[in-house]
């Protein structure tokens, strides 16, 4: 039983029976019609027309709205000033945090951590559900291959399989284990429609995926988060082969609920039912609304066409009564199990997340979310202080004094006076050490006036060690933020070879710090720098969180959960490719390219520590199951922690069909558990395969393993796989 089609209790239906029974149509359409508040600078406010909207019970929702204040007003017109005392629902984007910022999506994938994704997601819905809100529209659960498209950094990266993990463990998280209780929000699934697959890498563009790649690897996190009980999903701005996933009758109605049964409410993006008509689908407003309706989306936000021209649909027969009033009822539903049939304004109250604990988990995400991708001779962590030879750090670079950019792309209602900036994390963290900071950022961002390069090389200069904070700006990823290069914007590769070769000649390590919605290809620091972070957008502890790994106070523990390309022309680029009937080599014949090499800079799953594991055995309880046997195989992988300090390891196991009906994967992820290990310390990561597991869809299109041999591997990123062995599914005897 799920969240969003869980029984209702009777007086909750029979209420929900008699209001459908009670409405005029204008009222009905009006719980369809899903409207932004303003976002000024004081905060949240509406236009006045929309309060007399309101108040003829034009509006089931307000999105944008949030503030106890501002919300319980606007509720009161709602429930004691319209005909029927309906209440709304308060909707804003709570993506990444709500006043506490968390890592970006992106970065918070890259921790591997579930536990700590619904940890963050409940202390999110906590907070924002103090001052009003009911509902979010996240997780965005678009797997994504191409770095280009700025909303990357708000996905779960490019695993079909870690991102149903993560669409889990979010749902979860923001959902609670009752709806109605007042910390949660109701959760959206965004955007279903491959809108991580535009052509180009564009925003909004045309995604033309075939149908196996869909169910493979675009919609199972969606039939995930479906599972798990997701209160709404949102249809993607983009059409999928020709037809915009808003009116995509076959993708919402036929798969989404008819297969997978979902039942709960389907909400449109940004005047994406308006935006029919752009796509040259749709005459006008009103056959717009029509199509989308048909399709089966519930709520239009923002376009008003459903209050504007549904009606008359009614009456001329082309937008079925029965179709609004399901919509209706879904929209009555997920209100009644937020519980604000009982209490209206239960969550305008008090905040139901202690600063305490928003600010800790907002440093532990972040430090869990780094990934270093590079130490050369061990070159972090630093060690504070005379005593550790470490008189003068100097923290160079665009990206060390740029708290605002911490908090990334969606920032909800955080405050980015608030975010601890890299350079500031240093100096705390240095503080009364011994060792002295200095600081230069060399160079804007983006190109800009203010460029002193050669200052910044006179500051590096002075230092026994340099910290180089490069990257993009937060605005640089993000919606219709798509970038042509990924490349260091502006002057920032010349700063960054300006110190380099400046530290080169001195001898002193160069730690790279990149802050940034997407992977960069940088192969050229990759050969340089001593060190590279990947920090992504870590929020408002970031800085914090950075000096934990500098300083060694933690043990990086993040694991890429994107392919990292050496070259925009790599791109798409991700770890489960098919093998082609010529794989690359050193045949002249073979898949690859003439100027750069076929394999990444980084690979998927990749992430250093600063300890050593050492993998020892792979065990499976058998090397052949019938593949009618859904008990599945156990398997277990032993990995020791060889180096000198506590540390995270996140144990890949990786399967390949070996011969099927169509080519299947060379590497595709199937497992991953973390083991926190201390010096010397073994431990075992148990996983276990069903044949459902193998599953795929097949030749005829139909969904399910075949028999044959498979290989299972195990490593700690896709390509490094030191254990590997085969095991078979048999065909049943019956079959
Ligand atoms: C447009 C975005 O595509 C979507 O992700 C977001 O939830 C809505 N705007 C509402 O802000």
């Amino acid at each position: 039983m799920t969240a969003a089609d869980a029984p209702l209790s009777l007086s909750d239906s029979a209420r929900i029976d008699d209001l459908i029974s009670r409405m005029t149509i204008e009222e009905k359409l009006g719980q369809l019609n899903l409207l932004t508040a303003d976002l000024a600078t004081t905060g949240p406010s509406v236009r006045g027309d929309y309060v007399e909207e309101i108040r003829k019970g034009r509006v089931g929702g307000l999105f944008n709205a949030y503030g106890r204040d501002f919300t319980r007003e606007m509720q009161r017109l709602a429930v004691e000033e319209t005909r029927l005392g309906v209440p709304l629902l308060f909707a804003f984007d709570v993506i990444h945090g709500h006043r506490t910022i968390f890592p970006v999506p992106l970065g918070e994938a890259a921790s591997w951590d579930l536990d700590l994704m619904e940890r963050t997601a409940r202390l999110a819905a906590a907070e924002a559900a103090g001052e009003g809100l009911h509902w979010t529209f996240a997780p965005m659960l678009d797997v994504c291959r191409d770095p280009r498209w700025g909303r990357i950094v708000e996905g779960p990266g490019e695993s079909a399989f870690l991102s149903m993990h993560i669409a889990r463990a979010k749902v979860r998280g923001y959902q609670g284990g009752d709806l109605a209780a007042s910390d949660t929000l109701a959760a959206t699934a965004k955007h279903i429609g491959a809108y991580g697959a535009p052509r180009a890498g564009r925003d909004y563009e045309t995604a033309d995926v075939s149908e196996r790649t869909l169910r493979e690897i675009y919609l199972p996190p969606f039939r995930a988060a479906v599972e798990a009980g997701v209160a709404s999903i949102m249809p993607s701005f983009n059409d999928l082969a020709g037809v915009p996933a808003t009116a995509n009758e076959a993708l919402l109605d036929g798969i989404v609920r008819g297969e997978w049964g979902f039942g709960g409410l389907f909400v449109s993006d940004y005047e994406a039912v308006e935006e029919l008509k752009a796509h040259g689908i749709a005459a006008d407003d009103a056959d717009a609304a029509r199509q989308a309706l048909a399709a089966g989306l519930d709520m239009d936000m923002q376009s008003a066409t459903f209050i504007a021209h549904l009606g008359d649909g009614v009456r001329d027969g082309t937008a079925p009564l029965a179709r609004i009033d399901a919509a209706v009822r879904r929209v009555l539903e997920l209100k009644a199990r937020l519980g604000l049939f009982d209490d209206p304004y239960r969550r305008c109250r008090e905040p139901a997340a202690s600063a305490e604990d928003l600010t800790g988990a907002a440093r532990d995400a972040a430090r869990r979310s780094i990934v270093l991708l590079r130490n050369v001779g061990e070159a972090l962590p630093l060690r504070r202080g005379d005593g550790g030879a470490l008189r003068t750090l100097a923290v160079i670079g665009p990206l060390a004094d740029a708290g605002r950019e911490m908090l990334g792309s969606w920032a909800g209602a955080g405050d980015p006076d608030k975010a601890v900036a890299i350079l500031a994390g240093i100096e705390a963290a240095l503080a009364g050490s011994g060792t002295r900071v200095l600081h230069a950022a060399g160079c804007p961002i983006e190109s800009g006036e203010d460029e002193d390069i050669t200052g910044a090389v006179a500051t590096a200069r002075q230092a026994d060690a340099v910290v180089l904070c490069l990257g993009e700006a937060a605005w640089m990823s993000g919606e219709a933020a798509c970038r042509s290069s990924l490349d260091l914007p502006g002057r920032q590769q010349a700063l960054a070879e300006a110190v380099l070769d400046a530290a080169a000649e001195r001898g002193v390590p160069v730690i790279a710090v990149l802050t940034s919605g997407r992977p960069l290809a940088l192969p050229w620091l990759e050969a340089r720098a001593s060190a590279i972070l990947q920090t992504w957008f870590l929020g408002s502890q970031a800085g914090r969180a950075v000096a934990d790994v500098l300083f060694g106070d933690w043990n990086p523990s993040g694991r890429l959960p994107v392919t990292v390309p050496r070259s925009l022309g790599q791109v798409p680029i991700h770890h489960d490719q098919r093998p082609t009937g010529r794989p690359p080599s050193d045949n002249w014949y073979s898949s690859k390219y003439l100027d750069v090499r076929a394999e990444p800079l980084y690979p998927f799953g990749f992430g250093l520590s600063y300890t050593r594991f050492r993998y020892d055995a792979l065990r499976l309880s058998a090397d052949s199951l019938p593949i009618g046997d859904a008990a599945g195989i156990e398997i277990a992988v032993d990995v020791t922690n060889a180096g000198p300090r506590d540390g995270e390891e996140t144990v890949q196991l990786y399967v390949r069909d070996l011969v099927a009906s169509v080519a299947r994967p060379v590497r595709e992820l199937r497992g991953f558990a973390k083991l926190r290990l201390a010096p010397g310390e073994t431990g075992t990561a148990s996983f276990r395969l069903a044949p459902d597991d193998f599953a795929f869809v097949r030749r005829d299109m139909s969904v399910g393993p075949e028999p044959g041999e498979f290989e299972i591997a195990a490593g700690p990123n896709v390509a490094d796989l030191p254990l590997r062995s085969r095991f078979r599914l048999d065909a049943d005897a019956r079959s």
